[in-house]
């Protein structure tokens, strides 16, 4: 494995030494460059050197630019421009011989592993034992698989957890329910995801109907709740059933999704019980938490709510229960201490943001958190239909989540079907999920994740537009070109000048790296999701412009197979890193 320098730090490097050589005193300083319509690069931070050293900025300019060699090896030419930029054009050779390095390198692509790379946990897809899953779980699926794929791709290690709602007072009701009425939910063993959800929402009715109108039946599922909390054999076989067969229904949902979920990572509100009567002992003990009322409570000077009361974190019920955010707080001291993280990321609704600012606040009281951990709540908006309201069925209850997912891939077999007719029904079948799965979760990732996004299935299987199944036609046709190529293979000529579009999509592809270490570090994976879209955009224009296997000469042949492989890879990668699969055939 060789990482490969991008030409932005190549080019960036080069100035940086010539403007240290020009003036010793602006050793460090950043030439600030950038992309530009003109040539491929501007820089201007002149500018402000010029300014700091009271100098006439184009002198300046020109004498850093005497400074640069210029040639085939790297900066074919640069020249002031405006008030004192630079502007820089990169030479062919230089572009076509770092995408060569790149290809060569194989999976990474020439990308480097970052230097400090700590270690993120990633808290995401956590739906709830017993319950349905819906549209909000789902973007906490997508994109935290997808922020992991970037982390992990960059060389953060990253472990998630998957914190289900597997613990609290419902259970007392669910499990008395099926302590009265043994047979009622099928062993987890025998049933699939359908069966399941449909089992456990059938009991779900039945107990909560009974604890509705029977009083005797809430004392006794009352009483059921202190049993499963002391630990009490036999109650928590029951609980531990509904988790199983809880488990069944969201490997089904996950496996629908393409989304691969480790058993060992499921680590639910209930694996922090033992801990949270400490957690709870040692607030107290500090005195970051205070009794009021009998509850165990934190407040915050800042958080306030109606009448301006403060509205305290609530650590333990004046009935001695824990709820949420002593779950929460003590998987805090487990992802610190035990799994040593250095950030700690929530991929949650953003209707849930004021319980993290309140928890991440008491933990750095408490100590748990320190200067070295950053926890950051992802906090993602809601899902609007098409109609700009919150996602409802027309008969207003909110949407299954399994027939959202069929809704899409059968939309999606619509339009594969009509696009290749020679496929055969098994072959329509698979690329219909890929395609369909890949929209949904393109849509989610193609909108920054702190914004409500539209659910539109019309628009999300659309083939024009920033849509993954254009991304994948894009992919796809460039695997046909490689595979018409037959005995042509595809190889760099680094001797050969470029055309424009072939220009920019190089210095695109050369861009990669830097794209989704940003994105990585900004937790935004619309970075990359807007990288990839003009990179198919990128292509095509060159496509339209530069014929590959009809190019004048054999040379020039092969040199666009080749630029046609690197694009076909970084799609191929790019999109990966967001969860989506390219089929290699549309
Ligand atoms: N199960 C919760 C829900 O469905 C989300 C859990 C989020 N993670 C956490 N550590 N609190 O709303």
């Amino acid at each position: 494995m060789a990482s490969v320098t991008s030409l932005t730090d190549s080019v960036q490097q080069q100035l940086a030494s010539a403007l240290t050589a020009t003036r010793p005193e602006a050793a460090g300083a950043d030439p600030l460059l950038r992309r530009s319509d003109r040539a491929d690069y501007q820089a201007n931070g002149i500018l402000a050197l010029a300014k700091k050293a009271k100098a006439n900025p184009r002198e300046l300019a020109a004498e850093v630019v005497a400074r640069i060699t210029t040639g085939d090896e790297l900066i074919k030419d640069v020249e002031v421009s405006g008030p004192g930029f630079l502007n820089i054009t990169v030479a062919d050779r230089a572009i076509t011989a770092n995408l060569a390095a790149r290809l060569a390198d194989g999976e990474r692509l020439g990308v480097p592993l970052k230097q400090d790379a700590g270690t993120t946990v990633v808290d995401y897809a956590q739906p709830n034992v017993a319950k349905e899953m819906h549209v909000g779980h789902l973007r906490s699926a997508v994109i935290g698989d997808a922020l992991r794929g970037m982390l992990d791709f960059t060389g953060e290690k990253t472990i998630g957890r998957h914190h289900i709602g597997d613990w609290g007072t419902q259970f007392g009701m669910l499990i008395q329910y099926l302590f009265e009425h043994p047979g009622e939910l099928a062993p987890a063993e025998d049933v699939d995801g359908e069966q399941a959800m449909s089992n456990l929402n059938r009991v779900y009715k039945a107990s909560r109907a009974l604890f509705d109108s029977d009083e005797e039946f809430k004392e006794r599922a009352r009483k059921r709740v202190v049993a499963l909390q002391s630990g009490d054999k036999e109650t928590l076989e029951l609980w531990q059933h509904f988790v199983d067969e809880s488990k069944v229904y969201f490997y089904s949902v996950f496996e629908k999704l393409d989304m691969e979920i480790r058993d060992e990572e499921i680590v639910g509100e209930s694996a922090y019980n033992d801990g949270m009567p400490e957690t709870a002992r040692l607030l107290e003990e500090m005195g970051v938490a205070v009794r009021s009322e009998g509850a165990l409570v934190v407040f915050f000077d800042e958080i306030r709510g109606k009448d301006d009361q403060p509205v305290p974190l609530i650590v333990q019920k004046a009935d001695g229960g824990f709820g949420y955010a002593a779950s929460d707080l003590t998987a805090i001291r487990n992802r610190v201490q035990d799994l040593h993280a250095t950030t700690l990321l929530y991929v949650v609704d953003v209707r849930q943001s004021l319980h993290f600012k309140m928890v991440f606040e008491t933990a750095r009281r408490a100590g748990w958190l320190g200067d070295e951990v950053t926890a950051h709540n992802m906090a993602y908006g809601t899902v609007l239909g098409a109609d700009g309201k919150p996602f409802k069925t027309r008969a207003g209850a909110s949407v299954r989540l399994e027939d959202l997912l069929d809704e899409a891939v059968q939309r999606a077999a619509e339009v594969v079907r009509e696009k290749a007719r020679d496929l055969t029904e098994d072959e329509i079948r698979e690329r219909a999920a890929q395609v369909g799965i890949g929209a949904v979760k393109y849509a989610d990732l193609s909108t920054s994740p702190n914004r409500d996004y539209k659910f539109d299935l019309d628009q999300m299987v659309s083939l024009n537009g920033d849509t993954s199944v254009y991304l994948q036609y894009a992919y796809a046709r460039i695997q046909s070109i490689l595979r018409k190529a037959g005995e042509v293979r595809p190889a760099a000529h680094p001797e050969l000048a470029l055309h424009e579009a072939e220009r920019a999509l190089g210095l695109h592809l050369d861009a990669f790296g830097d794209t989704v270490f940003e994105a990585a570090a900004e937790y935004a994976p619309h970075k990359l999701a807007a990288y990839l879209y003009q990179l198919a955009s990128l292509y095509t224009a060159f496509y339209d412009k530069c014929p590959v296997l009809k190019a004048e000469t054999p040379a020039q042949v092969e040199n666009r197979l080749f630029l046609c492989d690197v694009t076909a890879r970084t799609l191929h990668r790019g999109m990966a890193l967001l969860g989506i699969r390219t089929p290699e055939r549309l």
